[in-house]
């Protein structure tokens, strides 16, 4: 659709109402959803076939609605400062009180946060008055989307719709420096050329590695998120002291505690769910989480990667 007044205000409401919106930014298209609606965001999961919850970058109208996400340091702040809006990614710790879903930095205790520099993109957070997790248009291991029609190729039936604006100024996504450890890193080289980057802070920055791969390094880690309890896959039965992550139809009976993920067994419903789900069950204290079988079909092969992750043994 064009990226006019009355589009805009249309994908707005669809975003306030969970559905996926694609739409331009200076660097290349992205997939939109809420990113205080975790169903919304387990879409985009399911959307992009990505094989496992990579973390996405939320877009946000400027720095003030960042500030309600992330803990921003004088420097952080001074780069949002000078690039923003703009093609510079921050990964900050995330703030207890953000109203973010976990699935969004996939459980990670950090954000990824940007400011696009493309008036529909500004238009769209501004009427959604949203944080809009959105990561690149693209079904996973295909090309960025830097037109439309790529997005519609590519990820049509999924996008409710698609926001027009044409062909993106970059081509290239947004450079993502991560200012959660005691120097800066480059996770992923992009629009904003890191000498720029070097000039604001006065501060070399580190490089994550040098072939690139390090994109996907958080969700990389084997045990990268980590909860205090073991959890055992898979489990027909349990002991009354397993805390119990149920999916389906299952009746947990005697536990510690249980959450189903999704009585219905909605896969998209159980996503969104996953990570506040350990989380609580972690906090029940029980020294197991007992997890019954997840199907690995479409998204549930994201939520089998995470669960396998979450039961490997500790680094
Ligand atoms: O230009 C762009 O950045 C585009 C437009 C749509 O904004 N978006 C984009 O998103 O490229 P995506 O999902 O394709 O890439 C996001 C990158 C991934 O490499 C991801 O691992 C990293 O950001 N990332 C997101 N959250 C992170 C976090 N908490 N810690 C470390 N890396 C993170
Ligand atoms: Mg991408």
């Amino acid at each position: 659709m064009p990226a006019n007044a009355e589009w805009i205000a249309e994908a707005a409401h669809m975003i306030r109402s969970g559905a996926l919106v694609a739409f331009p930014t200076e660097t290349v298209y992205g997939l939109g959803a809420d990113a205080t609606n975790g169903e919304a965001v387990a879409r985009v999961f399911a959307a992009k076939g990505r094989p496992t919850f990579n973390p996405l970058i939320v877009h946000v109208a400027g720095i003030e609605q960042a500030l309600m996400i992330g803990s921003f340091s004088a420097t952080a702040r001074r780069l949002a400062e000078a690039f923003w809006p703009g093609p510079l990614t921050l990964v900050v710790p995330k703030l207890e009180t953000a109203n973010v879903s976990d699935l969004v930095s996939a459980g990670l205790p950090t954000i990824a946060i940007r400011a696009p520099d493309h008036p529909v993109a500004r238009e769209l957070l501004k009427e959604a008055h949203r944080p809009i997790a959105a990561p690149s248009a693209n079904r996973s291991g295909h090309i960025s989307a830097t037109r439309a029609e790529h997005v519609a190729s590519d990820l049509g039936d999924s996008a409710t719709l698609i926001l027009n604006g044409g062909p993106t100024a970059h081509g290239l996504e947004s450079t993502v420096l991560s200012l959660v450890g005691a120097r800066p890193l480059v996770l992923r080289p992009g629009a904003v050329p890191l000498d720029a980057i070097e000039q604001v802070i006065g501060e070399k920055i580190a490089r994550a590695n040098e072939s690139g791969t390090h994109l996907s390094s958080p969700g990389q880690l084997r045990s990268h998120y980590a909860p205090r309890s073991k959890l055992r896959l898979n489990a027909k039965t349990w002991t009354p002291d397993e805390a119990v992550l149920a999916f389906g139809n299952v009746a947990p009976g005697t536990c510690r505690a249980s959450i189903n993920l999704s009585p219905s067994g909605d896969l998209i419903e159980a996503a969104a769910n996953l990570f506040a789900a350990l989380r609580t069950l972690d906090a029940s204290g029980a020294g197991t989480i007992a997890v019954t079988p997840v199907p690995t079909n479409g998204i549930g092969e994201a939520i089998n990667d995470r669960l396998e992750r979450a039961a490997a043994p500790r680094d």
